[in-house]
């Protein structure tokens, strides 16, 4: 099976740290959103993938020059300009190849334990020209919302709709099973939205499928969700210890809980942190309190300052001793 993987808009919502970094490029747990969504397509099956690439696309390509991720043969598709989801679908799957078998097409910053094989071979029992993954969430608004019939048939693909007015809990999980006519739909080097156009259109040809699956399921793509999946990770193998690289030095009079410290970094003495990420060869200055929040690769948090809710300090940023910051984002960006 061939897949193609979105990795091409620009993390905004996760600025400052996507300003150095594509977001699935981003590490959790010291393993990127990219490895970690390339070893479950493996698992479902996957030999061959095609990164469908715009912002950033040299970090992907120096990261694996190889050419290959857990196994599968990546492919790398740069965008001329962003096409948006459909059209970096089309774009992706044609400079591959990708066009005369079923694919799977998957959102990059998912972080999911979906069996793939399985939706595949529920895929070809529909025998739609589509099937998406769904999963249940309490907020659908920043989602596409996808209330289906008795036979799995999609009714209506309402992408973000306002707050409060969605017809379903069950959102688009960002992995589809495509036929290649899908591709059909998109015209070349033209910007299309998957969801706002190619899957709506596909709605009223009654050619959308989808499965309703309530495993684990993370979109990563916001500060909130993205230090989420980290912790759940951690939590997942020892409840409330710490995940410290082997290479890091926390000081005897510090205190890590809950928390991520990457490789080399540093967390000096007097220190709190807490359900925080420390990335790798940041360092904590003493005195410091870090709470629910992500502090950057090589970023210096002064002695005493004091960072919450969700503060994201960027790539190799200095934050002030003494200052406090809550919910910020150092240095701010738009
Ligand atoms: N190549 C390329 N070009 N990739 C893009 C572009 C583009 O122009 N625009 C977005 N992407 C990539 C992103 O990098 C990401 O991996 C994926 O497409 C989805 O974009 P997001 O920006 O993360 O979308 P979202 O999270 O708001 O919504 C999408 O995902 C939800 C589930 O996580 C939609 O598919 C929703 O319907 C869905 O519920
Ligand atoms: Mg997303």
């Amino acid at each position: 099976m061939r897949a193609v993987v979105l990795v091409g808009g620009f993390g905004t919502r996760l600025r400052p740290l996507t300003l150095s970094a594509p977001k699935q490029m981003l590490p959790v747990n010291g393993v990127t959103m990219l490895e970690r969504v390339i070893m479950n397509l493996a698992r479902g099956g996957v030999t061959e993938a095609v990164l469908a690439l715009g912002y950033l696309p040299e970090v992907f390509q120096e990261a694996f020059p190889s050419g290959e991720i857990a196994g599968v043969t990546m492919h790398y598709a740069v965008e001329p300009e962003p096409l948006d989801t459909g059209g970096a679908i089309g774009f992706a799957a044609r400079a591959a190849g990708f066009t005369d078998e079923t694919f799977i097409a998957i959102n990059g910053d998912v972080i999911n334990d979906l069996d793939i094989a399985e939706l595949v071979a529920k895929h070809r029992a529909f025998g739609g020209e589509g099937t998406i993954h769904l999963t249940p969430v309490d907020d659908p608004s920043r989602f596409g919302v996808v209330p289906i019939d008795e036979e799995g048939r999609v009714e209506a693909f309402i992408e973000k709709p306002p707050a409060g007015q969605a017809p379903s809990n069950w959102i688009n999980a960002g992995t589809y099973v495509l036929e290649p006519s899908v591709l059909d739909r998109i015209p070349p080097g033209e910007k299309v939205s998957l969801e706002r156009a190619v899957f709506p259109a596909m709605v009223d040809d009654g050619q959308l499928y989808a499965v309703q699956e309530a495993g684990y399921w993370v979109d990563a793509g916001t500060p909130q969700s993205y230090l989420q999946v980290a912790l759940d990770l951690i939590n997942g193998v020892q409840a409330n210890e710490p995940a410290v690289a082997a290479d890091s030095v926390v000081d005897d009079e510090a205190v890590v809980e809950n928390s991520i410290i990457g490789s080399g970094a540093i967390i000096d003495r007097g220190a709190v942190v807490r359900d925080s990420m420390i990335q790798r060869g940041a360092r904590i200055g003493a005195d410091a309190v870090v709470i629910a929040s992500i502090v950057g690769p090589n970023a210096l948090v002064g002695n005493g300052a004091r960072l919450s809710d969700l503060t994201v300090v960027g790539d190799s940023i200095t934050v002030g001793a003494n200052t406090e910051y809550s919910g910020a984002k150092i240095p701010e960006t738009d």
